[in-house]
């Protein structure tokens, strides 16, 4: 299955992009499904019809969704939730604070992204586009499983063998109520379903990350900052889409200005994003709504070119060898020496840049031995250790 992940600024087109996108991909003929993780759908106003859960036809061999994340949280986690609140209502939360508190922060994304290895198990999609949060959020999403599986791996296995041996005497005497089965089994899917999730998405053969952007100094800020953090974590930007360039028809000198500045911000996009390659949809004379439009925006952003295609590939994380010396590699585009954190366990490297950290488990060849060197350049953070 191919995944597409669109994000970038608020307003600046990922859901309409994201809609155009998989019709064209049902157009070219793959079983296409385009379904919206941002708690804030709007999908199915790019569409013009209403969507739900369950993916519906919207075009021929199209199909599209807005995951209800509230419902299945309720369905798979209500054991983990139950658990916290217990906890909680033993620690003197009374019940209705409990019931705010247990709903985690983040906890009804990271359930729509666990859709995307359910939507693969299923094995009846080809190409799956995936319309995501803001930034901010998606970054955060995208970053979960590493940072849960980093605390799976060490809380969780100790905390059961705990529990197990002292459950019924700490039952007795603290009063602490012990995760039963039950718990465990659930925090064990939902671990289980995030790794799933990471590792479809950190394969830059199959899947890619795509950038919306408009040509505006802010915009392009954010999007060079996320093109960063999400390199960090493994994930291939494969595209930067340039939307709302002001189309040449437009002769009306009021425009000259916003003309000149979107071209100097083109430009930038243009060279400073490779391997990503870039693609411009023009501002449309009015909003983009329905099939026609959408495919007509569609056919002006992707031209001839295929838009499922792998339009960049490359893991960002990789081993080197150079003079017998082993070279961890990991590209942080954009990235400055200020912001950049990076320290090493015997099997474990932490690589922090700004609010974004990311633990790197060391493969075999690179456990155990020494750094010798850290350094940043080009873009890509390059960490040598001892033969
Ligand atoms: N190239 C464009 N030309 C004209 N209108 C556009 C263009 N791209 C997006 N829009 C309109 O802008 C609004 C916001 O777009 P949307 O895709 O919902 O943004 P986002 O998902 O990033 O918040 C929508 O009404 C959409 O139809
Ligand atoms: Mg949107």
């Amino acid at each position: 299955m191919r995944t597409i992940l669109f994000t970038g600024k608020g307003g600046v087109g990922k859901t309409t992009v994201a809609a155009a996108t998989a019709v064209r991909v049902a157009q070219r003929g793959a079983r296409t499904l385009v379904m919206s993780t941002d708690s804030a759908h709007s999908l199915g106003d790019s569409f013009g019809v209403t969507l739900g859960d369950r993916p519906v036809e919207v075009a021929p061999g199209c199909r599209a969704a807005e995951p209800d994340a509230q419902r299945r949280l309720e369905r798979s986690w209500g054991d983990i939730r139950g658990y916290l609140r217990e906890v909680m209502e033993w620690a003197g939360v009374d019940s209705i604070e409990a019931d705010e508190l247990s709903l985690l922060p983040g906890v009804e994304e990271v359930v729509a992204l666990t859709e995307i290895a359910a939507i693969r198990r299923r094995g009846d999609v080809d190409v799956l586009v995936v319309d995501c949060a803001p930034t901010a959020e998606t970054i955060r999403l995208l970053s979960l499983p590493d940072v849960l599986a980093w605390y799976m791996a060490r809380v969780f296995p100790a905390g059961r063998r705990l529990s197990r041996a002292l459950g019924p005497v700490v039952s007795r005497v603290a009063r602490v109520p012990i995760a039963d089965d039950a718990v465990f089994a659930s925090v064990e899917r939902l671990y289980a379903d995030l790794s799933a999730v990471r590792d479809i998405l950190r394969d830059h053969r199959r899947s890619s990350a795509r950038l919306v952007v408009n040509p505006e100094k802010m915009v392009v800020a954010e999007a060079r900052r996320t093109a960063t953090y999400l390199s960090l974590f493994g994930y291939r930007v494969d595209a930067v889409v340039a939307n709302r360039v002001l189309p040449d028809a437009l002769t009306d000198p009021w425009f000259d200005s916003w003309r000149a500045s979107q071209a100097e911000h083109l430009e930038t996009i243009s060279t400073s994003f490779a391997p990503a390659q870039v693609l411009r949809a023009e501002l449309a004379a009015g909003e983009i709504v329905g099939l026609d439009a959408l495919g007509r925006f569609a056919a002006s952003l992707y031209d001839d070119l295929d838009p499922s295609a792998v339009l960049a590939t490359g893991d960002p994380l990789r081993v080197r060898s150079e003079h017998g010396r082993r070279i961890l590699e990991v590209e942080l585009p954009f990235a400055t020496k200020d912001e950049l954190d990076v320290a090493a366990t015997a099997d474990e490297l932490f690589v922090r840049v700004g609010p974004y950290r990311r633990a790197i488990f060391l493969p075999d060849s690179l456990r155990g031995r020494e750094v010798v060197n850290v350094a940043l350049t080009d873009g890509t953070l390059r960490v040598s250790f001892d033969r």
